[in-house]
């Protein structure tokens, strides 16, 4: 496991040294480093140091400059303007840095693990049982699953929960429906994967369509329907059996999408909303004893000042209905005591769409005041946005109903199928790896899609600019990635290898600067939760990568055989750092496109 120290590091150990050297008050602030066009890097931090101190900012940074010892990482410093200072590297440093990285045989590119890791239950991919899966469900699983990804990188210990909806009065509709018509949930292919799942999916379906319809048309059924709701709650063997078939029955249409998702769900981290039944009648005691709910016109309630409904009357969160009944507080209040002292959590997110804030909110907030959150362990909504159509609207289909999410899902991948079709005029595809490919590029536009804008915001499901090859879109990295395969394989003899005696060309400079941030770049994700940020450094990469391959030749006999080796090595390390952080958002880099 070889960690490689940043050159942003080791030039702001550099700088701050020098800065308390210059300034024993200013010692351990920092000097504020940035990536800079003026030179390699700027250092911001002296002009606010400098006026708490009373000090001439320009005096400072010049006292500073001064004591930076330069030479082996830093080849020059200068103070800019009223008291920044810019510093350049030597190539020397750039090279053996990326060379370090390039040998860290952990696969890891050097980058550190997090220094105190926690414990993190992340609640992502939760659709709910008997429904089919739509747009909204796929928001939760990419991003929930990519930040698992960034958070596991940096040595986290991260425990998934799928929250699925498998609880509910509905349940009781649905096993009287099935007990007097006991053959709808066969299947009739004897199919697996994605067939199966489909045929799951218009099982329950049509189960559940035919059962809506006599319940609201039979009063009969009705009453049968609600006693089935009583003997599920008390755990009727029977009932609990048939209400367990449609459990099964929606995991195997759930797979089905994950699979098409190229997602990994593992079922023992599935554990839905009745998972915690046991727990219920315990939670309501514990927040009504110690004051933290109150009974109301029956039900058990927490009242908020700041929540108040459009009558102006305090909005309560309702942890136990009048009739006795639980809902969907009492589960996830109870998920949380679960969570903190039963799975040891001291981070808990929630990747659920921000429609659910209010809710959130509520349960945190109670859960504060019940003393199983507070400083040491707390929860975070990962909230994110609504996908919009192209008409800025949300996402329909145009009878005006919500979008399967499998309809969107084989739509992407035969338009991708279609560009990598296109794009291989020589023929070289076999059918199977167009399919193949097709899937890979498809998926990876849809996710890359959802990953690139911030969870928070809304955003736009635009197949053609998904799939498009220009443009910040996982297809521009997958070109890229492949795009540099080739140029290794066209190297026939040639090896890469890091010569650090060699001098570098600006663009050199430009790519093997970014490829060193990486590290920091993984690590600012993964606290922020943030995969767009790794997409904007992904799409950076690509980009400065382009300048490189268009201004240095790199298989070109008349370059000396150390340039030769050394722009391969430049190479070989951008693909291993696209791949890498494609990976840790869930993205597919074919080898060849
Ligand atoms: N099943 C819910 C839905 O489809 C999301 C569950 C979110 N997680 C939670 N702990 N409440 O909207």
């Amino acid at each position: 496991m070889a960690s490689v120290t940043s050159l942003s590091d080791s030039v702001q150990q550099h700088l701050a040294s020098a800065l308390s050297a210059a300034l024993p008050e200013a010692a351990g602030a920092d000097p504020l480093l940035r990536r800079s066009d003026r030179a390699d890097y700027q250092a911001n931090g002296i002009l606010a140091l400098a006026k708490k101190a009373k000090a001439n900012p320009r005096e400072l940074a010049t006292q500073v400059v001064s004591r930076v010892t330069t030479g082996e990482v830093i080849k020059d410093v200068e103070v800019s303007g009223p008291g920044f200072l810019n510093i350049t590297i030597a190539d020397t440093a750039i090279t053996r840095n990326l060379a370090e990285r390039y040998a860290d045989e952990s696969g890891r590119l050097g980058v550190p693990y997090a220094r105190q890791p926690g414990t993190t239950v992340i609640d992502y991919a939760q659709p709910n049982v008997a429904k089919e899966m739509h747009v909204g469900h796929l928001r939760s699983a990419v991003i929930g699953d990519s930040v698992v990804k960034l958070l596991e990188f940096t040595g986290e210990n991260v425990i998934r929960r799928h929250h699925i909806g498998d609880w509910g009065t509905q349940f009781g509709m649905l096993i009287q429906y099935l007990d007097e018509h006991p053959h709808e949930l066969d299947h009739k292919s004897a199919e697996d994967g994605a067939d199966a799942g489909e045929e799951a999916m218009s099982n329950l379906d049509r189960l559940y369509k035919a059962a809506r319809k006599k319940f609201d048309a039979d009063e009969e059924f009705k009453t049968r329907a609600r006693r089935r709701v009583v003997d599920l709650q008390a755990g009727e063997p029977k009932t609990l059996a048939m209400w367990q078939k449609f459990v099964d029955e929606s995991k195997i249409y759930f797979f089905s999408v994950f699979d098409k998702l190229d997602m990994e769900i593992r079922d023992p981290d599935i554990v839905g909303e009745s998972g915690y039944n046991d727990m219920l009648a315990e939670t309501c005691r514990l927040l009504e004893e110690s004051g933290v709910a109150v009974r109301s016109e029956g039900a058990l309630c927490v009242f908020f000042d700041d929540i108040k409904g459009p009558d102006g009357n305090p909005v309560p969160l309702i942890v136990q209905k009048s009739d006795g009944g639980y809902g969907y507080a009492a589960t996830d209040l109870s998920a949380i005591r679960d969570r903190v002292f039963n799975l040891k959590a001291n981070e808990l997110i929630y990747v659920v769409d921000a429609r659910q804030s209010l809710h959130f909110k509520m349960v945190f907030e109670t859960a504060r005041r019940a003393g199983w959150l507070n400083d040491d362990v707390k929860a975070y909504q990962l909230a994110f946005g609504t996908v919009l159509g192209k008409d800025g609207k949300p996402f329909k289909t145009r009878e005006g109903e919500t979008v399967r999410l499998v309809d969107l899902l084989d739509e992407a991948i035969d338009r991708a199928t279609a560009v990598v079709r296109e794009k291989d005029t020589l023929g070289r595809l076999s059918e199977e790896e167009i399919a193949e490919r097709g899937a890979q590029v498809g998926i990876g536009a849809v996710k890359y899609a959802d990953l690139s804008t911030s969870a928070n915001r809304d955003y736009k499901f635009d197949l053609d600019q998904m799939v498009s090859l220009n443009g910040d879109t996982s297809v521009y990295l997958q070109y890229a990635y492949a795009r540099i395969q080739s140029i290794l394989r066209k190297a026939g003899e040639a090896r890469p290898a890091a010569h650090p005696e060699l001098e570098l060309h600006a663009t050199e400079r430009a790519l093997g600067l970014h490829l060193d941030a990486f590290a920091e770049t993984v690590a600012e994700a993964a606290a922020e939760y943030a995969p767009h940020k790794m997409t904007a450094y992904l799409y950076q990469l690509a980009s400065l990568f382009t300048s490189f391959y268009d201004k240095c030749q790199v298989l070109s006999d008349d370059n000396p055989a150390e340039v030769v080796e050394n722009r391969l090595f430049l190479c070989d390390l951008t693909a291993r750092t696209l791949h890498q952080g494609m990976a840790l958002l869930g993205i597919r880099t074919p080898e060849r496109l």
